[in-house]
């Protein structure tokens, strides 16, 4: 057939093997195959069936996404071979392994019959790449399975599972077994009993299966909870026109997908699709390298990070040992541990005897010596550079040969800490996101003598975990800190200039972030903030400004530390926030005592170029200064880490789509305005010169 895709004999089955390595995605390649394949065997009689099967670790994974952006790229041929498939009057099956997704389950459903493994994973995540399904996904799923779960499963990207498939009406047998075997199996029964060819696209979606006010509610849904993304609103009307006549659902499903697939939205988020798979990747490293072995992890600290991280490794079914400083301090971080647990199984998230699995991998002690089998050992003590060079001392001594030692520090330096525990190529950051249990964040720090199986095992440990990680080199706040520093600092010279919290947050919630600087600090708590300012302050890091962050250290002198104290930057009633008018008063007093004029004319505009340039500025200075590898990494620092919105695709990627000129002209533009004695705005060289060559950030590669 053709390289990727074969036709092999098994007796009167026909077999198509697909094999497109890694994941077999539909290239031109598999469906000229496919073509080829239905040639031979409409004009081969002595066939009885066709039976669909891939190779190696999965089914069909989806539509090949690098081909997404060929303006010829169409899908119209694949889905004509689609229904030349499905209308074959013999029967066809597919055998259904690993991750069935998108087009992959678009193949299958175009197949009369299917069965699965058992471990196999079934979804239609086109609607993070922010598109539809668009080789009639929308039209055969509800024809399926109804219109409710089809919308439900398109709309969310969910996975479900053979067992679940099974249930849903997806497959109609699951069979343990090797997937050629179990699919040979299947298809000699649909012989044996003279199955008909069974086809979705002549089944009727009765209009009377859902409320009448089903798409209205289902587009206000779509409208409210994924206010940013075209694709909710156009994979709604796709959905519905599967009431219609086929072919006017199948019309309206490829205009709406072409519309999508051309959107800035979706180019953002296939950008943010391939940059994490990127991340993952480590320039120079050798791949051979041979990964160190991690079957244990010790933490040190229980506190909010440490318990949190302690839960990562527990549900990867990792043992792991906590150390405290005191039984109360040790009760209260595995209570809080438990409760955690406690609270998912309550939403049916896990059961409880899971939740107790998962405790039972979990030991506290007071004694660090029970850190010596480990094969990580993690520190997440207070922020305190002292404290931690003790700490990383000790755990030099007490750490097993071989074993990794890494800090969960947030600003402090790498290299001091990894110097302290006497064996620097052992040690590495690994920057957890708080909550640690949810953020899919990790900041791996390398350090000038991180050796390089460390790096590939920590990278390895991430993945296993279920975290994106990226790696930075050692600098204050690593890269996602270091861009959060210059954007809590305009937010901070704006509030004092006579802007509010909430037009503040309002100005970047607008674009989608999931929260502004204020609400954001707020919640992580002032005081955390605040420390870190004054930190970096004795350690010489700040300008020499008598005005830089005066607010955080402001709120925090007045013990306002955010919405644990029910004050910060807003007040709080509960978890709400409301402008509080003394916050005002403090900022109109910092402005008074520092000498920034107050103003009335802060406008949206001004407040996201204040935010958000120096941000982008500051990522090509962690560029050029070779702290991030690649512009790509960034991206997913700030989207996985900060709530930035994937639909913009990290602010690197936004940048380009302003424009690196425009935005060099504007920083330009308020260090004449609002002077420049510090450097705040002066443009990065690296933006300099790819605005002057009319150049992309997104394509900055090292030299
Ligand atoms: N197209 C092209 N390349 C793909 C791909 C796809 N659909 N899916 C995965 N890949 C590539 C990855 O980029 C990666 O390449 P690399 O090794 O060069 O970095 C390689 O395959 C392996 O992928 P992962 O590292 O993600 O492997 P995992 O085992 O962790 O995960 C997976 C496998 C669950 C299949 C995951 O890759 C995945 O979720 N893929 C995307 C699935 C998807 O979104 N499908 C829908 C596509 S859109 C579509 O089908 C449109 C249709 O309706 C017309
Ligand atoms: P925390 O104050 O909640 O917890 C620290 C814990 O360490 C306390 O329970 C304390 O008893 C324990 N501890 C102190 N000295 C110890 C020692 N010698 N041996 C064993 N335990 C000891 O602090 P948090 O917020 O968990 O921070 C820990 C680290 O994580 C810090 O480095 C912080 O910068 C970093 N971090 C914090 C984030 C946050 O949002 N809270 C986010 C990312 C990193």
């Amino acid at each position: 057939m053709t390289k990727t895709v074969y036709l092999q004999r098994h007796g009167a089955i026909a077999v198509l093997l697909i094999a497109n390595p890694p994941v077999n995605a539909l290239s031109a390649e598999v469906i000229a195959g496919l073509a080829a394949a239905l040639d031979a065997f409409e004009a081969d009689r002595s066939y009885a069936a066709f039976l669909v099967h891939c190779e190696g670790r999965t089914f069909v994974a989806g539509g090949d996404i690098t081909t997404f952006d060929d303006p010829k790229f169409s899908t119209s041929l694949y889905n004509r071979t689609l229904a030349r498939l499905e209308a074959l009057d013999r029967p066809v099956a597919a055998v259904l392994h690993g991750s069935v997704l998108g087009g992959g389950m678009e193949l299958a459903l175009s197949c009369h019959y299917r069965v699965a493994t058992p471990r196999t994973q079934f979804g239609m995540p086109e609607v993070k790449l922010g598109i539809l399904p668009g080789s009639l996904g929308t039209q055969r799923l509800p024809r399926l399975i109804g219109v409710a779960l089809a919308l439900d499963l398109i709309a969310s990207g969910r996975m479900i599972d053979s067992g679940a498939a099974l249930k849903a009406g997806i497959v109609d047998e699951v069979t343990e077994g090797v997937p050629l075997d179990v699919g040979l199996d299947f298809a000699k029964v649909l012989i044996a009993g003279l199955a008909e060819p069974r086809r979705i696209s002549a089944q009727k979606v009765s209009p009377d299966s859902v409320p009448a006010d089903f798409f209205t509610q289902a587009l206000d849904d779509a409208a409210r909870r994924k206010a940013f993304y075209p694709s909710a609103r156009n994979i709604v009307l796709a959905v519905q026109a599967s009431m219609l006549p086929f072919a006017e659902g199948e019309a309206i499903e490829a205009r709406l997908f072409e519309e999508l697939r051309v959107s800035p939205e979706s180019k953002a988020m296939r950008h943010l699709f391939f940059a994490e798979r990127q991340a993952a990747k480590i320039p120079g490293l050798k791949k051979d390298v041979l990964l160190r072995t991690i079957a244990s992890v010790g933490i040190v600290g229980a506190g909010t990070m440490g318990g949190g991280i302690a839960m990562n490794f527990a549900n990867a079914g990792i043992p792991t040992v906590l150390i405290e400083t005191s039984q109360a301090a040790l009760d209260r971080g595995l209570g809080l541990v438990r409760s955690n647990y406690e609270a998912s199984a309550a939403k049916g998230r896990l059961t409880s005897a899971e939740v107790e699995q998962r405790m039972a991998l979990l030991r506290g002690s007071l004694d660090d010596t029970a850190l010596a089998d480990c094969d990580l050992v993690i520190e997440a003590v207070f922020e305190n550079m002292d404290l931690k060079r003790q700490v990383c001392a000790r755990l030099g001594k007490v750490c097993k040969p071989g074993a990794i030692i890494a800090t969960n520090t947030s600003t402090l330096d790498v290299d001091v800490l990894a110097e302290a525990t006497g064996r620097p190529a052992d040690v590495v950051g690994m920057h957890f996101f708080s909550p640690a249990n949810v953020m899919r964040l990790l900041e791996v720090v390398r350090g000038a003598k991180t050796s390089p199986d460390v790096l590939a095992t920590v990278m390895q440990v991430a993945h296993k975990i279920g975290k994106v990680a990226v790696v930075s080199g050692v600098c204050y706040g690593f890269i996602g800190n270091r861009m959060a520093e210059v954007y809590m600092r305009e937010a901070e010279f704006l509030m004092m200039e006579g802007a509010r919290p909430a037009e503040i947050d309002g100005a970047v919630e607008g674009l989608g972030m999931a929260m502004g600087p204020c609400r954001m600090l707020d919640m992580a708590g002032i005081d955390v903030g605040a420390k870190t300012v004054i930190e970096y302050g004795k350690a010489g890091g700040l300008p020499p400004d008598d005005s830089y962050r005066a607010v955080v250290q402001k709120l925090f002198e007045l013990g306002r530390f955010g919405q644990k104290t029910g004050a910060g930057y807003y007040a709080y009633d509960g978890r709400k926030p409301v402008a509080d008018p003394e916050t005002v008063r403090i900022s109109q007093a910092l402005a008074a005592a520092h000498g920034i004029e107050q103003r009335s004319d802060i406008g949206k505009q001004e407040i996201i170029e204040r935010l958000l340039y120096p941000l982008i500025n500051e990522g090509a200075k962690i560029l050029e200064e070779g702290i991030a590898y690649r512009p790509g990494d960034i991206d997913i620092v700030w989207t996985a880490g900060y709530g930035f919105p994937d639909h913009q695709g990290g602010p690197l990627w936004m940048a380009d789509r302003i424009g690196l000129t425009a935005i060099a002209e504007r920083l330009s533009h308020y260090a004449k305005v609002r002077g420049n004695p510090f450097g705040y705005w002066t443009v990065s060289p690296l933006l300099t010169s790819l605005a002057q060559s009319d150049l992309r950030l997104s394509d900055w590669q090292a030299s």
